[in-house]
């Protein structure tokens, strides 16, 4: 029989998993079976527990649980420690949590978009969840220096707080600064709006990259008026699942023919 994985969250009814999940099972010849699951607001732990019951083996954790996911796990890696999330579930005793999101970022910067993250200064807008995921990551890929930019400064100060050597500060506070990456990690695209971002910020910028995928956003379409070649997050979301698969099945499928497909290709 096959075995059970499946992506929870709220809402999840358009997550692109269960495809990306069945495409790397049937690349690598993998008997598993991936769905959705949608908990309420209140029942992440109830349908966790259900799940496991029923003999699931594999969770991804979508929004808003990753950090009752953290909560949840007996063992996180350090990765997922240090994020304060964990978007992977492994049900082994004691249930093992890990956090792929972001060297599923570095992953799409450096090899798909071959972007060189190293000799970088790169900004990080955003102090949520989706930004909370991915400092750590684009620490030990070897950014330059790093800065992260919020609308509410107090919560990108607590943020940083627990990494050495990464600024924090509010938008008005860049001044004229330029940036060689500039990462998008605001939920603003999905309202229609740019956060307010000085337009210096994208003199020398070689890449803006926006960790939402399936919309072009106003903070990519202002860094494409400003000359700048800009990504959606697609590839990000086939690369974290690539490494949760890889932490499930101990294989790690290819990605790029996954993505292409995704993409219309
Ligand atoms: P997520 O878990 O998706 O990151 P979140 O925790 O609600 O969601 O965080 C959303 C992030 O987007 C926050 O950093 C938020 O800024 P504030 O902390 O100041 O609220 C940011 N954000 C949302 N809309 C924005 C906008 N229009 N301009 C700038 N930042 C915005």
């Amino acid at each position: 029989m096959s075995e059970r994985y499946a992506v929870i969250g709220h809402p999840v009814a358009h997550s692109k998993s269960p495809f990306i999940h069945a495409e790397f099972a049937r690349a690598t010849g993998q008997d598993i079976e991936y769905r959705r699951i949608e908990a309420p607001l209140d029942g992440f732990r109830h349908a966790v527990d259900e799940f496991r019951a029923a003999g699931g083996r594999g969770l991804n954790v979508t929004l808003p649980f990753k950090s009752e996911a953290f909560r949840y796990c007996g063992e996180p890696t350090e990765r997922a420690r240090l994020a304060e999330a964990v978007n992977t579930l492994d049900f082994r005793a004691p249930v093992f949590g890990d956090n792929t999101d972001g060297i599923g970022l570095v992953r799409d910067l450096t090899l798909n978009l071959h972007f060189d993250v190293r000799s970088t200064r790169a900004l990080l807008m955003g102090a949520g969840g989706a930004a909370q995921g991915v400092i750590g990551a684009l620490r030990e890929a070897g950014v330059a220096q790093l800065v992260v930019v919020n609308r509410t400064v107090a919560k990108a100060q607590a943020l940083v707080a627990r990494f050495p050597r990464i600024r924090a500060c509010g938008y008005d506070e860049l001044g004229d600064e330029a940036f060689g990456l500039i990462i998008n990690a605001t939920s603003a695209g999905l309202h229609e709006a740019a956060p307010p971002l000085p337009q210096a910020a994208f003199a020398r910028a070689a890449l803006a990259y926006d960790m939402v995928y399936g919309r072009d956003t106003p903070f990519l379409a202002a860094a494409r008026a400003a000359g700048v070649r800009t990504s959606d997050g697609l590839g990000m979301l086939v690369e974290q699942a690539a490494e949760s698969f890889f932490v499930w099945r101990g294989v790690r499928p290819e990605t790029a023919p996954v993505l292409r497909k995704l993409r219309g290709g």
